[in-house]
């Protein structure tokens, strides 16, 4: 009787315990947020994901009214750092700038992912579009497109193509344009394709398929040539780069995207939040210059919803699962 008198007491205080804890769910999610969040990028700092995730959160900090801090986190392709924040407390203090390697690409590519994109993930919003380019060391032999084809065929096994791992864009997009041109050059892995581009730039590499926002400066500066941007049609960002299509290689189309992350869990007033700011960092000019400066193509209203994000996900997982599971 005691016994039980003591468990009913114990449940009693259990249950209030709980509806506290429901009580202060939604407040906590009312005051949201209360201090710095951290922002985890998958690569190493000064490449695309970085630099895009800084532009947005930096005018999202302000309209949250919290810092944003960014932590690169860098490994295996994204999927390190991908792992981590799925595992991260699901209070929208902990989030992750992820892109169409880390949540499509990397299912069909690493059998033991330790994260499923969609299962362990709340889709915040999409930042921004990343048309691919190729690209090579200024020094690079081949002067046009139609050049780098017969060049690389005929010397696959003495040229290397830097990408940021197994899984990443810039291996995906590069990939495909190997399966194209049926060709296996030897592949250099750097810890994001910010690392590659300098090695690129110092000749170190021969060349890369990079996402857009990495490429505009390095091109304009001359330190780096460009062959073909892999899109439908010319980016205003680099008005002189033909498209793959004008260039002669039509079946070689790749474009990635950048997009916000919590982990699974986190309260749908926390997303909703977050997703505004977002939204408001699209819509504010300067950010949208400095985006558009870079090449990046700006999602329009129906594509910056959670939702268009979870459904933008599942298109790409079943888009590259049939092409990279083979290749293995
Ligand atoms: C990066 O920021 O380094 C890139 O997004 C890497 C990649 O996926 O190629």
């Amino acid at each position: 009787m005691k016994l039980y008198g003591r468990r009913s007491m114990a449940g009693g205080c259990l249950a209030i315990l709980a509806g506290l804890v429901a009580l202060a769910a939604p407040a906590q999610a009312q005051n949201y947020p209360t201090r710095s969040i951290t922002m985890i990028v998958p690569f190493a700092a000064g490449g695309p994901t970085d630099v895009i995730a800084r532009i947005v959160t930096g005018h999202m900090a302000q309209t949250l009214g919290q810092a944003i801090i960014i932590e690169n986190v860098v490994g295996a392709g994204g999927t390190t750092a991908t792992t981590r924040a799925s595992k991260a407390a699901n209070d929208g203090y902990t989030l992750i700038t992820g892109h169409m390697g880390t949540h499509a690409a990397s299912v069909p590519l690493y059998p033991k992912l330790a994260y499923h994109p969609e299962k362990d993930f709340e889709p915040v919003g999409l930042l921004a579009g990343t048309p691919i380019l190729i690209l090579a060391r200024k020094d690079f032999a081949p002067k046009d497109l139609k050049e780098f084809i017969t060049y690389v065929k005929a010397n696959e096994t003495k040229i290397n193509a830097a990408h940021a791992g197994v899984g990443s864009v810039s291996n995906v997009s590069c990939e495909l344009l190997n399966s194209v041109l049926g060709v296996k050059p030897v592949g250099v892995p750097f810890n994001g394709t910010g690392p590659a581009m300098n090695a690129l730039v110092a000749g170190q590499v021969d060349y890369m398929c990079d996402q857009i926002v990495n490429a505009v400066p390095q091109i304009n500066g001359g330190t780096i040539k460009a062959y073909a941007i892999a899109t439908a049609e010319r980016n205003p960002s680099l008005p002189d780069v033909p498209t793959t299509t004008e260039a002669g290689l039509p079946a070689f189309q790749a474009q990635a995207w950048n997009a916000i992350f919590a982990p699974k869990g986190t309260p749908a007033p926390i997303v909703a939040k977050l997703n505004e700011a977002i939204v408001k960092a699209l819509d504010d000019e300067t950010v949208k210059k400095r985006l558009l400066e870079l090449g990046s193509v700006i999602p329009g209203p129906k594509d910056r919803t959670p939702e268009a994000l979870a459904a933008l996900v599942k298109s790409e997982i079943a888009k590259w699962t049939p092409v990279l599971k083979p290749a293995g």
